[in-house]
């Protein structure tokens, strides 16, 4: 999947969930194509940071097999900053130059309600976004905040500017690495609230799958991703991109020995 670079045309609405209230454009591609699109503009905790978060997670995501909206990366005319509620309108004025946006889903897709049971199928599908959402050390999809779209067998993954906070963040003593060994397993203890640990926990899920596509993954493939990032979301000061391109390199080394730490982490 590739990331759609966009140009907004028409104010639709501001989303009414979420901690940053995105708000819906209609959008046109380089080809003049309409698409709608939930844009996120850089205010209160949503930084610079997470944009980079978000664009990397999602094209990592539909790399590794998992459905994702199509990324996108969206020019807000500062025009716009009359037309969106006054909540909105200052981080618009401001959102000059590219915003993070993410390609709204088919209609028939829903947040995935509280309590389903996971059976069946849904058994693999739940653990990759398990498995994802530990390599990427993302916190935020727990119980109360799926960020997940569903239809059917299909679970699509939302809101990752949470994700690579560590190496963003560090903690003083440095974090475990999700490929190390077990005693490691307390640094990932967040899990524990992960939307799916309950339903997963003592479950055999399938991750063949998910481990051939990481362990697949080369170092100049994670290069490929990382170029969408417009060079205006570069933290100043910060090199997340190098980073994250070394970190995931390095957990695709250690593909095996990632999911020996998911299988830990769910026994
Ligand atoms: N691509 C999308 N298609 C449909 N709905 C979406 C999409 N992206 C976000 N949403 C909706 O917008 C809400 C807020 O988006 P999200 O990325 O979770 O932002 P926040 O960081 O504010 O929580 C989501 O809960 C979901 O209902
Ligand atoms: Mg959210």
């Amino acid at each position: 999947m590739e990331a759609v670079y966009l140009s907004a045309t028409q104010f639709v609405r501001a989303m009414t969930t979420g901690r940053t209230r995105p708000l819906l454009f209609v959008a046109e591609d380089t080809d003049g194509n309409a698409h709608e699109v939930i844009v996120k503009f850089r205010r209160g905790d949503f930084t610079h940071k997470g944009q980079v978060a978000e664009l990397i997670s999602a094209l990592l995501a539909s790399r590794l097999g998992l459905a994702v909206p199509t990324p996108a990366i969206v020019e807000v005319p500062a025009a716009f900053a009359e037309l969106v509620p006054d909540s909105a309108a200052d981080a618009v004025r401001d959102g000059g130059g590219p915003n993070f946006g993410s390609v709204l889903v088919e209609p028939g897709h829903t947040t995935w309600p509280q309590g389903t049971p996971i059976r069946g199928r849904l058994v693999d599908l739940a653990a990759e976004v398990f498995a994802f959402d530990l390599l990427v050390q993302n916190p935020d999809r727990r119980r109360g905040n799926p960020n997940l779209l569903a239809r059917s067998e299909s679970l699509v993954v939302i809101d990752h500017d949470q994700a690579f906070s560590f190496l963003y963040l560090p903690m003083i003593g440095g974090a475990g690495m999700p490929w190390e060994a077990k005693d490691h397993a307390s640094d990932f203890g967040y899990m524990r609230n992960h939307l799916f640990y309950s339903e997963l926990r003592g479950s055999r899920p399938n991750l063949g799958p998910f481990l051939t596509r990481l362990h697949g993954l080369q170092k100049a493939d994670i290069r490929g991703l990382v170029d969408h990032v417009p060079e205006a979301w570069l933290p100043d000061g910060h090199d997340l991109c190098g980073q994250i391109i070394d970190y995931l390199a390095t957990a695709a080394k250690n593909a095996s020995e990632f999911i020996a730490m998911v299988r830990h982490l769910l026994e």
